[in-house]
């Protein structure tokens, strides 16, 4: 109960000094919180050395530029931007709602799939040899400008019309 409480005192707080109590000594420590699932993405650049742009199209050819920064998970930053990429498994590579299309020019600047992403993308509708899954691609200054396409549809897991909502 206790480690409960001092868990949830640092995450409300990121950086919170915490008394600590080993058996004889008592000390005061600090301690920086984790950061949830997609919020590094809800944080603006700190600088313009770590800015990355992209352009994410939407499956109407709708263009949002982004300014994203290294780092930056292209799920999140979508769902920052309200862009329709849904995520149905936060990124733990168990579906395909973050299916999309990376330039042909930019394919080599990412690090290659992994063999459990490329099983998922075999299931993927709308399979392209440029498809990736956009959970796994984290930005770096190397992919300035890059345009992220999203596909026709994926494969939900929920009922069709789901409009997927920031988390
Ligand atoms: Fe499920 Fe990317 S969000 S694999």
């Amino acid at each position: 109960m206790f480690q409960l409480l001092t868990k949830r005192i640092q995450l409300a707080s990121k950086i919170a000094p915490m008394w600590t109590f080993n058996g004889s000594n008592i000390r005061k420590i600090h301690a920086t919180a984790s950061l949830w699932h997609g919020e590094y993405e809800w944080q603006d650049p700190k600088s313009e050395d770590e800015v990355v742009n992209v352009v994410y199209i939407d499956k109407d050819g709708n263009k949002t530029n982004v300014r994203g920064k290294v780092g930056d998970n292209i799920l999140y930053l979508a769902h920052r931007y309200k862009i329709p990429m849904e995520g149905a498994c936060e990124a733990s590579l168990a579906c395909t709602t973050c299916h999309v299309y990376i330039p042909h020019d930019f394919l080599d600047r990412l690090p290659p799939s992994e063999e459990k992403e490329d099983d998922l993308l075999d299931m993927a509708p709308f399979l392209k040899e440029n498809s990736r899954l956009g959970c796994q691609i984290i930005l770096t200054k190397e992919l300035e400008g890059m345009e992220i396409q999203l596909p026709q549809a994926t494969r939900n897991f929920y009922v069709d019309g789901h409009k997927p909502t920031p988390h």
